[in-house]
């Protein structure tokens, strides 16, 4: 009888998700002999047992999707009264050998334990538009994130431009400033705002300054959402509610509304702050994130078909390997000071 692959989305969605699940099911029944199983909603599915068959048919005209169609939720079965034993006995009730998870650090962690705690034979496969997982150059996701957030930079350009205004764009982004770095170089943006360095209001505002001072009547500043205003010796983030999820997160945003009020207020600049938010993640893939998420997931299968288990698939020099899932989680991947650097010579 064939083994049972049972595969699950958990955390934020992210385009490439639906590639990613078409490839691990191709492969795994065309070519390393496996039944794949559905499991909906990430973990709360093996908590509550919602299961889907997945054959070659249920994946066909998904790759170009954005969301996923197993669904997804940010559910942490290790804060669920029970929920470590009802993930167990499902596991042992849909007759699944083993478990592709497809997540960012919150879900990968999870992996981890019941890897090293249950022995359950798991492969992870990173996604998250923020591109903070360690262990692998790049996650799916994040390219389509920093194309959508560059499209919207060059179109509020024109607006920039045309009033003589500051214009602040904040963009997502928790830990990690890669999506306001990436998209802030190519964009062209006078000032990048990341959560790696607290920001300097008093060096912000010299920089416009200067820049208008120079000729130049406009500015556009990109914000992460998870950069942090410096108050004294205090760093603090800019929520949009307090309450946490189960992974502990509390829901950032509007940091970009707090700057722009100061920059307005200090150089007497009008200033306009757009907050990109979940259109970042919506849509359809670009080709890059569609050939990255059918390669991890290609390889990924792989890994099951060999029962090398406890593994993540990543991609370093443009080659997918693999490295033990806890290599994953081990830190966030922040953006290094030699790369912000380089973004800084473009500064004002
Ligand atoms: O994990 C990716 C991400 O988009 C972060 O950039 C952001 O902070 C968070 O998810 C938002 O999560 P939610 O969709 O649950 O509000």
């Amino acid at each position: 009888m064939a083994k049972r692959l049972g595969i699950l989305t958990g955390g934020g969605d992210c385009p490439g998700l639906n590639a990613v699940i078409r490839a691990i099911v191709k492969k795994s029944i065309k070519e390393c002999g496996l039944e794949c199983v559905g499991i909906l909603r990430g973990w709360l599915g093996l908590i509550d047992g919602l299961v889907t068959p997945l054959d070659l048919d249920a994946v066909s005209g998904i790759l170009h999707r954005g969301g996923t169609i197993l669904r997804t939720s940010r559910t942490n079965p290790y804060k669920h009264e029970g929920g470590i034993d009802k993930v167990r006995e499902n596991i042992k009730k849909f007759e699944l050998d083993s478990i592709i998870a497809v997540g960012g650090d919150d879900t990968l962690g999870v992996s981890v334990k019941l890897y090293e705690e249950h022995g359950i034979n798991i492969v992870g496969i990173p996604k998250t538009i923020d591109n903070d997982v360690a262990a692998t150059e790049y996650t799916f996701g994040f390219d389509t994130a920093v194309n959508i957030a560059t499209e919207a930079i060059d179109r509020i350009r024109t607006t920039a431009e045309s009033h003589d205004r500051v214009m602040v764009v904040e963009v997502m982004g928790r830990h990690s400033g890669w999506i306001a770095l990436h998209s802030g170089i190519a964009g062209g943006a006078d000032i990048i705002l990341i959560p790696e360095k607290a920001i300097n209001m008093d060096e912000i505002c010299d920089l416009i300054l200067k820049r208008h001072d120079r000729g130049k009547d406009f500015s556009i500043v990109v914000v992460a959402e998870g950069a942090k205003l410096r108050e004294g010796d205090q760093e603090e983030f800019v929520l949009q509610a307090q309450e946490r999820d189960e992974f502990g997160h509390v829901r950032l945003g509007g940091i970009g509304g707090v700057i722009g009020k100061i920059i307005e207020g200090r150089t007497g600049y009008e200033t306009r702050v757009t907050v990109l938010g979940h259109i970042q993640r919506g849509g359809s893939p670009t080709a890059f994130d569609r050939v990255l998420a059918t390669r991890f997931g290609v390889a990924a299968a792989q890994l099951v078909e060999k029962g090398d288990f406890g593994k993540m698939v990543a991609l370093r020099a443009n080659e997918i390997i693999a490295v033990p899932l806890s290599d994953g989680i081990k830190e966030v991947k922040t953006v290094d000071d030699e790369m912000y650097n380089m973004a800084r010579t473009f500064f004002g």
